[in-house]
């Protein structure tokens, strides 16, 4: 299953989303942290050390893996939203996947991909949403069940609704301090895609009183609100360079971390809901600006067979060949 974690700038995203992969770190064999960021910090969260190649620089090497004997679409190029084919190669969130152990930093039973930012040559010339493809792609070839679990630290704001990843995550948790304007994100987001209130959820964070969680309480729906996290000293004094002050900081977060934990384990992902919503961006997509630019249908031909179901019991190829990481 697949979280993920949002709200406004400096909110508590990153904070909240390292804490919770350490949690899950003791209940799931193997934890999928994923940085989709356009700043990255969750490394430095985690307190992982090393480097990675980041999913934006290896979009062309990550088709081409996800493609694998696929034919239904010839020759023609594959783009972020293209639907599987029961021939294409497929992501498990877990070790011993091929792609997870290519571009993850690795540590302990934790596994972190990161997106990646922009670059010089990027500057007035590249939207974050093409960074976000390769991600993209990896979600929809993923055949992750609730055995597995996949923690996502999301960028500022509202933006990811604008893209494929609107669908793609089981819950999603919105971080929010004690304060009208970060509230105000939650809202902004419900109210545009009601369609998923159901894996909507808010926790407060930094909140130094019974007053700032009733503030929080007032503005949101009872069944979504999942509890709050302390404005913790522990959490600045651990930065501050006192190594004692994290775990302290972890225990204070462990009551909603247990309760999100809860409501995870009551979902269930729809597949073919998620499959059509796929297949209705991915023509999206095509007609209103791919088969053009490619002068090619891209829509022609894309197996309709295809379902997640019967693809989770494929097993899955694992030959990392070529990839060249
Ligand atoms: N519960 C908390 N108590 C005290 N400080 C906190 C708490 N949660 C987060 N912080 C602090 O708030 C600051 C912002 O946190 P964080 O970087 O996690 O926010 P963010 O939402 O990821 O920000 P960005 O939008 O820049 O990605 C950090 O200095 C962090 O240490
Ligand atoms: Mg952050």
């Amino acid at each position: 299953m697949r979280i993920a974690f949002h709200g406004k700038g400096g909110a508590g995203k990153t904070t909240t989303t390292a804490g919770f992969v350490e949690y899950a770190a003791k209940l799931y064999p193997f934890v999928l942290a994923v940085d989709a960021d356009l700043n990255s910090h969750l490394k430095d969260s985690l307190g992982f050390v090393g480097d990675r190649v980041e999913l934006a620089k290896s979009f062309d090497e990550i088709m081409s893996y996800l493609r694998g004997a696929r034919v239904d679409i010839g020759d023609r190029p594959m783009i972020a939203t293209i639907p599987p084919s029961m021939k294409s190669r497929f992501v498990r969130p877990t070790a011993d996947d091929a792609l997870v152990r290519n571009y993850s930093l690795i540590s302990g039973n934790v596994g972190l991909l990161t997106v990646g930012g922009y670059e010089r040559n990027d500057v007035s010339s590249t939207c974050f949403h093409e960074k976000l493809k390769s991600l993209m792609a990896v979600f929809h070839h993923m055949l992750d069940d609730d055995s597995h679990i996949v923690v996502v630290d999301t960028i500022a704001g509202t933006d990811n609704i604008s893209t494929s990843l609107s669908f793609a995550f089981d819950l999603n948790v919105f971080v929010v301090e004690p304060t009208a304007k970060s509230i105000q994100v939650y809202r902004d987001y419900a109210e545009l895609v009601p369609q998923y209130a159901d894996r909507l959820f808010v926790i407060g964070n930094k909140v130094a009183d019974e007053r700032d969680v009733e503030f929080i309480k007032e503005r949101v729906p009872a069944e979504c609100f999942l509890g709050a996290i302390p404005l913790s000293s522990s959490l600045k004094r651990f930065e501050q360079g006192d190594s004692e002050g994290i775990a302290k900081f972890r225990s204070e977060q462990a009551a909603v971390f247990s309760k999100i934990s809860e409501v995870l384990r009551g979902k269930k992902r729809d597949w073919t809901q998620y499959l059509s919503l796929l297949r209705q961006t991915y023509k999206w997509d095509c007609d209103r600006w791919y088969s053009g630019f490619y002068k090619s249908d891209l829509a022609e031909g894309i197996d309709d067979g295809f379902s997640y179901e019967a693809a989770a019991g494929l097993k899955n190829e694992t030959a990392a060949a070529g990839m060249g990481v």
